[in-house]
């Protein structure tokens, strides 16, 4: 039977700006979203029956239909009938619950892969569709790089590639934040300052951290756009979290082009031009911090999003 198997990219958020409400109860938001080279990878195998199979090692990944992944597969087949089943088998490399859009992008692949498996066709804009019906941040994991999303997340123009510069993340392995959990937080903390018309969010926006940080990537000045990395989540996660505050001011002591927590925590990450001094710094903490439970990836920025690896038609 075809197979088909997909390398499938974590993201980290340059920008995370929280604008106010929308009528569909998620946030208006404006991000700076980019690839990095930390990524999963998904074998699929066609089945003649209707069946979709999940299967993944980690422990922590759910293998029933609630994964979204499975829940993609499910999708496309109400989408597109008549083409048979799926067997997925997730390796597992992002980690889980940590701001990096792990479970997005492995259901991207999922979209992406039975778009080629079953020779449907679709655009790049059919499948970031079918994407938005999943989640917020699967859309820009379609096709990756470096993009600005606004709206829930799903309004993507491409941005300039920053695909020289390496991000180290570092996440500890027994602490994870659930996403609807930090939205919630932030909105009941902060909706006394939130824009929720049309003509407010758009003021905002024109006010808002991410002129500057769209300013420094346009003019390709990597240290300006250091200093203007924000993410509103911080707030509220970073207090709840302060081990995840005290990993990011251990960071900081190294100097990187700038450092913040990406997504919704917990991951932090710090952003260098140099890959040997992102070694450095990540040898650095490791040894400064002493902890077994802590994990620290080098990655570098990359101008993709999920890609082909490997397919067989036997
Ligand atoms: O869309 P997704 O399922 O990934 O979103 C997870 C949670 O994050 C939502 O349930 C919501 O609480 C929050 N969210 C939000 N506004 C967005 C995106 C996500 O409030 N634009």
């Amino acid at each position: 039977m075809p197979s088909y198997t997909l390398l499938a990219p974590a993201k980290i958020n340059l920008l995370l700006e929280i604008v106010g409400d929308r009528p569909d109860g998620y946030h208006e938001l404006v991000m700076v979203m980019q690839s990095v080279d930390l990524a999963d990878v998904i074998h699929l195998l066609s089945l003649s029956s209707e069946h979709i199979q999940f299967q993944c090692q980690h422990p922590e990944v759910p293998q029933d239909s609630s994964n979204l992944a499975y829940k993609a597969a499910a999708l496309m087949q109400s989408q597109f009938p008549g083409h048979g089943g799926v067997q997925i088998t997730l390796e597992k490399n992002i980690p889980i619950g940590a701001g990096l859009a792990g479970g997005s992008t492995d259901a991207a692949a999922v979209l992406v892969g039975l778009d080629l498996m079953w020779n449907l066709g679709l655009t790049q804009s059919e499948l970031e569709s079918l994407a938005a019906q999943l989640g917020s941040d699967i859309p820009f994991c379609i096709g990756g790089g470096t993009k600005l999303a606004l709206g829930r997340g799903e309004e993507l123009s491409p941005l300039a590639d920053l695909d020289h510069l390496y991000a180290v993340l570092a996440k500890y392995q027994s602490l994870s934040v659930s996403t609807p959990w930090a939205y919630n937080a932030y909105r009941q903390a902060f909706s006394a300052q939130y824009a929720n018309t049309p003509k407010a969010q758009e003021a905002r926006r024109r006010q808002g951290p991410s002129v500057p940080l769209l300013q420094a990537l346009q003019a390709s000045q990597d240290v300006r756009l250091g200093q203007c990395l924000h993410n509103d989540l911080e707030k509220v996660v970073l207090t709840e979290y302060p081990k995840v505050q005290a990993l990011k001011a251990a960071f900081e002591q190294y100097h990187p082009l700038g450092t913040m927590m990406s997504g919704s925590g917990p991951t932090v990450f710090a952003l260098w031009a140099d890959k040997d001094q992102a070694e450095a710094m990540a040898r650095g903490v490791q040894e400064a911090i002493a902890d077994s439970d802590l994990q620290v990836w080098v990655t570098k920025f990359c101008a993709s999003g999920i890609h082909l690896l490997e397919h067989s038609s036997a």
